[in-house]
């Protein structure tokens, strides 16, 4: 293809995203384009279901039925998440075992905030409550982002993370409103897991190497700081509800900008964890290459029963 003729084809693209039209798998689209988007939404789908192993750690130790069911069904949901986005990855040419090769190499990365222990019942309320809750800051603006699978996957998630989103929300209430000490397990789970929280958004967009050019592309609609200040804004009102501390000095409510001031993320943690030495790294790794060793023999099987299927349908044609 001439210079020219990628020259026109770029600027029809561009033409399309400026006219927030979807660009669907079959369209024509820049090459770093289809990367990043792989990229992305190969690691997002990582994440859910890498997220699914702290929490998985407590579904036999929730303290009753209710909350048994609840987080059953939160953990089935995100194992859910991560085959619509596997799904809406493999639409971009790339093939699902690639894509756990990638994350099984330590190649592709997940979200840091699924590298922390989760040490007591109190850190599935934390979880549900904040990890949840920035993600669906995050993934809300990702409804309306320019590739037309990853748009229609978020619409899905974003309505089942706010289930998870409440249900973490009322363990946190439960436990506020209970003992002492039950109170004294909630505000321990907020001070290990507020900060990891804000983490999870992102470097800042001064940090970021993708977010100028995702932007443009509408593949995000906020920037990292904009979800992470949107995150702060809205959670520090419900922790005045539980009656919880944020482990932050220089929180302050900041009457000019209309937004909070908050205190140095510290970043060489962040990193840390995102280069793999984070309290969890080797374990979430390990977890996932066990399942998928052990899995074998069902891929096998779920291949081997499509494969009979299909052969009885030719007879019948035949
Ligand atoms: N954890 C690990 N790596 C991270 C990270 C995090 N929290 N934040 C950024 N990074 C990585 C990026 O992947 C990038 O590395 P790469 O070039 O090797 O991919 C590098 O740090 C620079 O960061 P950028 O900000 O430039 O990267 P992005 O533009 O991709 O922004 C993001 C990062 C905001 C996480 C963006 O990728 C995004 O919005 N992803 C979709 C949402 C998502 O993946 N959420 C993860 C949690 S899933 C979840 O919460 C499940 C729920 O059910 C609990």
């Amino acid at each position: 293809m001439s210079e020219e003729q990628i020259k026109s084809l770029e600027a029809d693209f561009d033409a399309r995203i400026a006219r927030d039209e979807k660009i669907e798998p079959k369209d024509w689209m820049p090459e770093k384009y289809r990367k990043t988007h792989i990229r992305q939404i190969s690691q997002h789908a990582h994440s859910e279901i890498v997220g699914m192993l702290p929490e998985g750690n407590w579904i036999t130790r929730a303290p009753s039925l209710r909350r048994k069911v609840a987080l059953l069904a939160k953990v089935q949901d995100e194992a859910g998440h991560g085959l619509y986005l596997y799904s809406a990855c493999e639409t971009l040419g790339v093939s699902r075992d690639e894509l756990y090769e990638q994350l099984h190499s330590g190649k592709a990365k997940y979200s840091s905030i699924f590298n922390y222990p989760t040490l007591t019942w109190a850190d599935m309320g934390a979880i549900g409550w904040l990890v949840d809750g920035a993600a669906i800051i995050n993934q809300v603006p990702l409804c309306s982002t320019s590739f037309g699978p990853y748009a229609r996957a978020m619409v899905r998630v974003c309505k089942e993370e706010s289930f998870h989103q409440r249900q973490g929300f009322e363990i946190m209430y439960k436990l506020c409103n209970g003992t002492p000490e039950q109170k004294e397990m909630a505000q321990d789970a907020l001070n290990r897991w507020w900060w990891p929280s804000l983490m999870m958004l992102g470097p800042t967009d001064a940090e970021s190497v993708h977010t100028e050019q995702s932007m443009k592309w509408k593949l995000k609609r906020k920037t990292n700081d904009e979800l992470r200040q949107q995150f702060i804004d809205q959670t520090v009102p419900q922790a005045d509800i539980l009656g919880l501390k944020i482990p932050d000095t220089d929180l302050e409510w900041n009457e000019e900008t209309g937004h909070y001031d908050f205190g140095e993320i510290q970043w060489d943690e962040f990193w840390q964890v995102v280069k793999g030495h984070g309290p969890c790294n080797k374990e979430r790794l390990n977890a996932r290459k066990d399942a998928w060793e052990k899995g074998a023999w069902v891929r096998d099987a779920a291949m081997a029963y499509a494969e009979k299927q299909s052969n009885k349908k030719i007879e019948k044609v035949v």
